[in-house]
């Protein structure tokens, strides 16, 4: 059992504590974030993106996330794991939704689920409650509604804050025990950590939310495109994966690699 638990995590609120979670997809960068002290690590549906090079999350399996799930979870002691269900897996019918999440927790070792949506899931939320799967809503900029949204466009301005803010008393209502705002105005997700007894945690939601959470490969620097304006960057691993391959290189052309101290006598 890892250290920080489903209860600790909606206690933290309570005591004014900030969560801190980041995403990661493997064992060794799973095991990095937890030694580093991340409340959550959340295995994100974005590694369609930042992983298999896709332009959207959406051709995402639950095999896969199942399969990283996995892997990370054997590199994390403390922080609580969070697997993401990718587009489909939840939206079609609540039985299914059941099996998928329990997955994530029976063969992943998972905590708790995330997915994204509001008043349009929260009675699949509430089934998969009901079969005690912690559940992490997620409303705001969706990323698996690209195509409905027009793009990745900022959620909740002007009139359509009421809807955002619907959703987030419905993913609340429906038995969450957190929920991630992404994507929306920082005035409105004041108002929604506000009015909620469980978590907000912030992507692009400005700081008075409960919690952050940051993808990894753009706070890293290991993304080729652009990061998002809300990101930030915290090493720039990528110049540095690319320095370390062009002196191996170098070294191996030039008959440097490997040397004396390399070699098996
Ligand atoms: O998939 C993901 O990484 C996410 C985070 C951006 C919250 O959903």
């Amino acid at each position: 059992m890892p250290g920080i638990t489903v209860p600790d995590i909606v206690r933290m609120k309570a005591d004014g504590r900030r969560i801190v979670m980041v995403t990661a997809y493997d064992y060794a960068f799973a095991r990095l974030a937890d030694e580093a002290g991340v409340d959550v690590v959340l295995v994100g549906d974005s590694l369609g993106m930042v992983v298999q090079g896709h332009s959207t999350t959406l051709p995402v399996t639950v095999d896969q996330m199942v399969y990283h799930t996995t892997i990370v979870r054997r590199g994390v002691e403390k922080a609580l794991v969070v697997g993401d269900m990718p587009f489909l897996s939840y939206q079609a019918n609540r039985d299914d939704a059941v099996w998928n999440a329990g997955r994530f927790l029976k063969e992943a070792g998972a905590a708790a689920v995330k997915l994204e949506g509001g008043v349009a899931i929260s009675d699949t939320i509430a089934s998969m409650v009901k079969a005690d799967i912690p559940v992490m809503g997620h409303v705001g900029l969706r990323p698996q509604a690209v195509h409905a949204m027009g793009g990745y466009k900022v959620q909740g301005r002007g009139l359509d804050a009421q809807r955002v803010l619907d959703d987030a008393l419905a993913v609340e209502a429906a038995g969450a025990f957190s929920i991630v705002l992404e994507g929306v105005p920082a005035e409105l997700a004041a108002r929604i950590t506000g009015a909620l007894k469980i978590p907000t945690i912030g992507i692009g939601a400005g700081s008075d939310c409960d919690g952050q959470v940051l993808v990894m490969h753009d706070m890293l620097g290991l993304f080729d495109r652009p990061s998002p304006k809300f990101s930030k960057r915290y090493a720039d691993l990528g110049a540095a994966t690319i320095e370390a391959f062009r002196r191996y290189g170098d070294e191996v052309r030039s008959g440097k690699f490997p040397g004396d101290e390399h070699t098996i006598a």
